[in-house]
């Protein structure tokens, strides 16, 4: 069994770079496919979503070329399928992505349902009104998201709820659409906004990605274009949490600081040092934490894939804090893991209720879903003892390189596979 191995109690001390950001990379790589000329992809990161997305690009015939380790060429040119059913395409979420593609460009497109994380009940309902408004028949059918039309046309379309899938999925489709498409009560995350500069980029015209309405004019075609992603601002803020839930001083560099906004005014007030720069930004974490409340909402708010790990500092503050869960029904499912390490906290509904230790214990944890992994990690990071979390195939999904950075700032992990690899480990580690 593949785990993660984790000696913790050493601060975090050093400089990170953060890659690019994977759920902007994933609405991304499915756009690519719209344009009949080859588009060339920068700063892609290596995630197995990413994997899997390009694969599925092939599967529809697309050429695709890794350039080197971050860089991709696609062209769409050759694209002779609209139908996706492979299985491993339930496993991500940003498989929901080639619909509005396919739609947009071609007037068809079969695709699996997504999986993804279990957070919640996460339907596609927005997605499909959004697509039923662009003049298209959309239905689920044998677990497929199935549309069809003759000519999509522009819309005026109210979003019921801020869905950062729906607003992309929309984009895309209305991209090549006649006339002109409004989206009202869109989702205004950074990688939102990143998926349209693409799409502009390759001729789309798209105005006001970033606010509550998105304008789009139909276009006929697109075109070739070189782009380089925006860096993940999650993968950045998790490893804010890592610098101060070790009491460490970091150096996260390649982050777009505005976009970071929400979790930087958090750890200022839970008392840690935040230094920014153009294009970096430091934690500093030297004091006793003090505690606070959080409640998850769409950008600007703080970001629902933050919460775990914002969960792991405040387990460490003194006093109580509490945390709203207010986009995902489950997602508080790490909190059980937590206590496994010796934090004294608890779930009630969508709120978690936390009662500050001194510190945390190593243990056996398993990782829930993607972003609790990584804030299990975190945990494991500031814990007297060695931590040993599995289904960490979560945590790769969305982490580049994780074990590699952390040690790259004096943390002690290791992928470990065998009983032996465990105690090889802890061995080296006493
Ligand atoms: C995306 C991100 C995920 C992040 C989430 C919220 C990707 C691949 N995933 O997920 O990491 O946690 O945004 O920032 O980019 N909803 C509906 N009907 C729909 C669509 C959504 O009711 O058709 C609801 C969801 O159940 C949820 C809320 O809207 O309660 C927000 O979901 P949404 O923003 O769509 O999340 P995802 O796109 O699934």
């Amino acid at each position: 069994m593949r785990q993660y191995a984790v000696k913790g109690g050493a601060p975090l001390v050093g400089e990170v770079e953060i890659g690019g950001a994977k759920n902007a990379a994933l609405g991304i790589l499915a756009a690519a496919l719209m344009a009949d000329e080859t588009v060339e992809i920068e700063n892609v990161p290596d995630l197995s979503d990413i994997d899997v997305m390009l694969g599925a690009l092939k599967t529809l015939g697309a050429r695709v070329d890794k350039v080197n380790r971050h860089t991709v060429r696609i062209n769409g040119s050759t694209v002779h399928t609209t139908s996706l059913l492979d299985d491993a395409l339930n496993k991500i979420r940003g498989s929901y992505y080639f619909v509005g593609a396919l739609l947009g460009k071609y007037g068809k497109a079969e695709v699996i349902l997504p999986g993804g994380c279990s957070i919640g009940s996460r339907p596609v309902d927005l997605h499909m009104k959004g697509f039923r408004a662009l003049g298209a028949t959309a239905e689920i059918d044998h677990a497929c998201m199935v549309c069809d039309s003759e000519k999509l046309t522009g819309s005026h379309i109210f979003m019921d709820g801020v869905s950062v899938g729906a607003t992309i999925n929309i984009m895309l489709a209305a991209v090549m659409a006649e006339g002109q498409t409004y989206i009202e009560n869109a989702a205004k995350e950074p990688h939102v906004v990143d998926v349209a500069n693409f799409l502009n980029s390759m001729g789309a015209s798209i105005k006001g990605a970033g606010t509550d309405v998105i304008r789009i004019k139909g276009v006929e075609r697109l075109h070739a274009t070189h782009y380089s992603i925006i860096p993940d601002q999650i993968e950045a803020g998790t490893f804010m949490m890592a610098a101060a839930a070790t009491k460490g001083d970091v150096l996260i560099k390649n982050v777009i600081p505005k976009h970071l906004e929400s979790i930087t005014s958090k750890l200022l007030e839970i008392g840690c040092e935040i230094e920014e720069f153009d294009d970096s930004i430091r934690v500093v974490s030297s004091k006793p934490f003090f505690h606070t409340q959080v409640k998850t909402a769409p950008y600007p708010g703080f970001p629902t894939d933050m919460q775990p790990q914002i969960a792991v500092v405040l387990g460490l503050a003194e006093g109580t804090s509490i945390i709203t869960e207010t986009i995902f029904e489950n997602r508080l499912k790490y909190v059980d893991e937590l206590v496994r390490l010796g934090a004294n906290m608890r779930a009630e509904g969508n709120t978690a209720i936390i009662e500050g230790v001194q510190r945390y214990s190593g243990g056996n944890v398993t990782a829930p879903d993607l972003r609790a992994g990584a804030a299990l990690v975190v945990a494991g990071l500031s814990a007297e003892g060695v931590t040993l979390i599995s289904d960490i195939h979560y945590v790769e999904r969305g982490y580049e390189d994780f074990p590699e950075k952390l040690r790259s700032l004096g943390a002690q992990i290791e992928l470990v596979e065998t009983d032996k690899d465990i105690q090889r480990f802890k061995l080296r580690v006493s």
